[in-house]
């Protein structure tokens, strides 16, 4: 499958990085946000992620220039996803939204699109059944920061056609990603373990076995993980962490999975990590500060 021209739904964390690695291959690339506010925020995300990228020596104004030239804020989504080849979407999990949007997207992208959703864990079979082409949807799992991650995690549904899967296969290789097969199952293979560690980290705070700092140095030096579990969480966001946890935990009829009540209570507090400032940690310095 040739692939020119590509829309992504949704400019949060997610949606801007994909949108960004897209518009750094080569596509012409449409971002699109129900919200105006949150495309204006996602357009500059990307923005902010070139020029720090000029000031590291890592990529150059003239390179900045043409991948900027790929890339197009749209706020109207039957604009956004006229011409694409393949529409990615990355809007919240929750699976009516997503149901709707897909809907829309069998009814306005071009019949011959790949239609991806980047949920970290909701059944694709389930949002591919709210369209008519269920053989043209797929699980395209991408992580946090995307444009440094290496890994694209493709899920696999019932009624998805091999075609599907070979050409996301092509996709995830030219955007410079390894792509891992992973069959249809709550939390697929990425979310289930990252979730239960970061989980696991929280109730060991909760319980006073160690400060965070330390709990995410035993893991980061322990086990050479490039980030602890409790810093990670607060990049991924702690909403994203224990939507996916009750997920889970509703999924496999099994309450071992269900966010401890500290987690619960940071993202009723609105703590909800780096994004907003505050979560396990504080980042409202620039820092992670203990709390
Ligand atoms: N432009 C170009 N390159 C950049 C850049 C920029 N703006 N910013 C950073 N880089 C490059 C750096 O130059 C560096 O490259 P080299 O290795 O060639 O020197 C590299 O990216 C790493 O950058 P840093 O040195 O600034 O950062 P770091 O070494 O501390 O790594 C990290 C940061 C990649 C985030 C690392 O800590 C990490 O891998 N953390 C774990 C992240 C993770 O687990 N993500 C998955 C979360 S789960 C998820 O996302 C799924 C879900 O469903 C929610």
């Amino acid at each position: 499958m040739d692939v020119h021209s590509v829309a992504v739904v949704g400019a949060g964390t997610m949606g801007a990085g994909i949108a960004q690695v897209c518009a750094q291959t080569g596509w012409k690339t449409c971002l699109y946000d129900a919200f105006p506010e949150g495309l204006t925020k996602g357009m500059a995300t990307i923005e902010n992620f070139w020029d720090m990228g000029i000031e590291r020596g890592k990529t150059s104004v003239a390179q900045k220039a043409e991948w900027s030239g790929n890339l197009r804020a749209v706020n109207n989504l039957a604009e956004a996803v006229k011409d694409a080849d393949l529409v990615i979407e990355a809007v919240p999990e929750n699976m009516q939204l997503k149901q709707d949007i897909f809907a829309e997207l069998e009814r306005l992208a071009p019949s011959h699109a790949m239609l991806a959703t980047n949920t970290s864990g909701l059944p694709i079979s389930e949002i591919a059944q709210s369209t008519g082409c269920p053989e043209r949807v797929v699980g395209m799992h991408f992580f946090n920061p995307v444009p440094l991650m290496s890994l694209l995690e493709l899920v696999r549904h019932d009624t998805v056609s091999e075609e599907t899967i070979a050409a996301a296969q092509s996709i995830g290789s030219a955007m410079g990603k390894t792509t891992i097969v992973v069959r249809d199952v709550p939390g697929f293979a990425t979310s289930r373990l990252g979730v239960v560690l970061g989980n696991e980290a929280v109730r060991m705070l909760a319980d006073g076995v160690a400060s965070a700092s330390d709990i995410d140095t035993a893991m980061r030096l322990g086990y050479r993980h490039p980030m602890g579990p409790l810093e990670l969480s607060d990049l991924v966001g702690l909403d994203v962490r224990r939507d996916i946890l009750n997920n889970l935990a509703d999924a496999f009829d099994d309450e071992s999975y269900r966010p401890h009540p500290m987690l619960d209570q940071l993202v009723e507090a609105g703590d909800l990590g780096k994004k907003v400032g505050k979560g396990i940690y504080d980042w409202t310095s620039g820092k992670k500060v203990e709390r």
